[in-house]
């Protein structure tokens, strides 16, 4: 029954069997599975290992199992441990014995390695899509809000006033930058592995180039121990996933904030918003609050397959067999992100008068005075410790800075004239921060128009 029953007396137990299968795992990797034995075999046929009829026989039989596969009546057996094995066998069984012929010169070791980088590919490639729908979502509410005011916030405190289409495009810069990490991911991933066979490259006469050309890949391995012992592939991917993870966790966050009543930015649709089992009036944005925690899995299979590979001795050792639960689970989640975030931030109603209003407050256009002084010719450490005053001042008399009096400003400052008052407004803080990514409506609709161009291309 085993592909290696030969030099074994005893059965498997059947914990150990169990214990050791990773069927239920790396099932999903069937596609790529059969891509790479229907190339194997063409392979063997150009080195003269299969004849023309045989590797004709192996092509149809790999076909008519990829059929079962696909329509759901493959029977699976988890005691021939691995995706490889079922199909293997499966062959042998539809087509006899040539079957036992693809596996020459090739091991379960290159072949998984070949499998996942085919797998890989393919999900960068989702990725990449994903990311770029994100963006545009982004880009369509940050269009609306070039010139919307809201509070910009350091340390959480209210800060400076800043543009909702400018704090928007931050995170679609960043997500362009994931796009960049997603696409490297990609292109290391683009190294064909088959050829290595266990470990110290196969013994018989296979032409590599021709094979990778013929699978679509951009190089060969150049080292056999390499291509069978590195993970460092998949967790590229986990890195990048997880940064990822963490860049849309604080989308999610800023969105949870703004939809509390504290602040209320922000409104989320009933249909991506949930209630509570006990409380009648509650809307949860629970869409964002499980993107923003999801980042926490996304952390974890990083961390899961990293401490895996440490101190592994070359070459393939079975801990590696362990790569692929986290790696299909961050692939699994970074889908399910990036197909909910579009549509919940189309639903999203922000309160822009709210916005507005805020923005103005907590003193935030404080350094806007003190620039105003600077353009008076006053050095920027003193006008910032007269501003510091007037603050103290206004705020002891609970009043803004913008509704003191121009003859209780000069009591701070002579250089403050009667221009002072239009200087303090929201929109003037705003249109003074025009240098290139600054918050001015004119700087932001440049930034807009930048990052249309970087979410057209690639
Ligand atoms: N299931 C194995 C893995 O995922 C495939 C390679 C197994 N090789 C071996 N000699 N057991 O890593």
């Amino acid at each position: 029954m085993k592909t290696w029953g030969g030099r074994f007396t005893q059965r498997a137990d059947p914990a150990a069997e169990r214990f050791t299968a990773s069927l239920g795992v790396d099932v999903r990797l069937w596609p790529h599975d059969i891509a790479g034995s229907l190339a194997w075999a063409r392979a063997l046929a150009r080195a003269g290992l299969l004849t023309d009829a045989e590797a004709r026989t192996i092509a149809d039989g790999l076909e008519a199992v990829r059929r079962e596969l696909a329509d759901g009546t493959f029977v699976f057996h988890p005691e021939l441990e691995d995706i490889h094995t079922n199909v293997e066998r499966r062959l042998t069984e539809l087509i006899g014995a040539p079957g036992g012929k693809l596996h020459t010169g090739r091991s379960r070791n290159d072949q998984i390695a070949l499998d996942e980088r085919l797998y890989l590919k393919e999900v960068c490639g989702r990725i990449v899509d994903g990311l770029r729908l994100a963006q545009t979502a982004l880009l369509a509410r940050a269009a609306e809000t070039v010139d919307a005011p809201m509070p910009g916030y350091t340390h959480l405190q209210r800060a400076q006033p800043v543009t909702l289409g400018h704090h928007l495009l931050a995170y679609v810069f960043m997500l362009a930058r994931d796009r960049e990490r997603a696409l490297a991911c990609r292109e290391r991933a683009d190294v064909m592995p088959l050829g290595s066979a266990a470990l110290a490259g196969t013994a018989f006469a296979i032409d590599r180039e021709a094979l990778a050309r013929d699978l679509g890949f951009a190089a060969v391995s150049p080292n056999s121990l390499d291509a069978v012992s590195d993970r460092d592939y998949v967790l590229e991917f986990l890195a990048a996933a997880a940064i990822t993870g963490m860049h849309l966790s604080r989308l999610a966050a800023d969105l949870t904030l703004w939809t509390t009543a504290e602040f209320g930015f922000v409104a989320f649709a009933d249909a991506f918003a949930t209630g509570s089992s006990i409380m009648p009036q509650k809307k949860n944005p629970d869409v964002a609050e499980l993107i923003r925690g999801k980042s926490g899995r996304l952390y974890g299979n990083l961390v899961a397959v990293l401490t895996t590979m440490k101190g592994l001795p070359l070459s393939y050792n079975s801990d590696m067999q362990e790569d692929k639960e986290p790696f299909f689970d961050s692939v699994d989640t970074l889908d399910a992100i990036l197909a909910v975030l579009p549509p919940m931030l189309a639903s999203l109603t922000f309160r822009t008068e709210r916005m507005r209003e805020a923005a103005g407050q907590s003193f935030a256009t404080a350094t806007d005075l003190a620039d105003y002084l600077v353009r008076k010719g006053l050095p920027f450490r003193q006008a910032h410790e007269v501003v510091g005053r007037a603050v103290r001042h206004a705020e002891e008399r609970g009043r803004g800075l913008e509704e003191l009096p121009l003859e209780e400003l000069r009591s701070f400052s002579t250089l403050i004239d009667a221009d002072v008052h239009a200087a303090l407004s929201v929109d003037a803080s705003l249109r003074a921060r025009a240098v290139t990514g600054g918050t001015a409506p004119a700087a932001v609709r440049e930034a807009l128009t930048l990052a249309r161009r970087l979410v057209d291309a690639g």
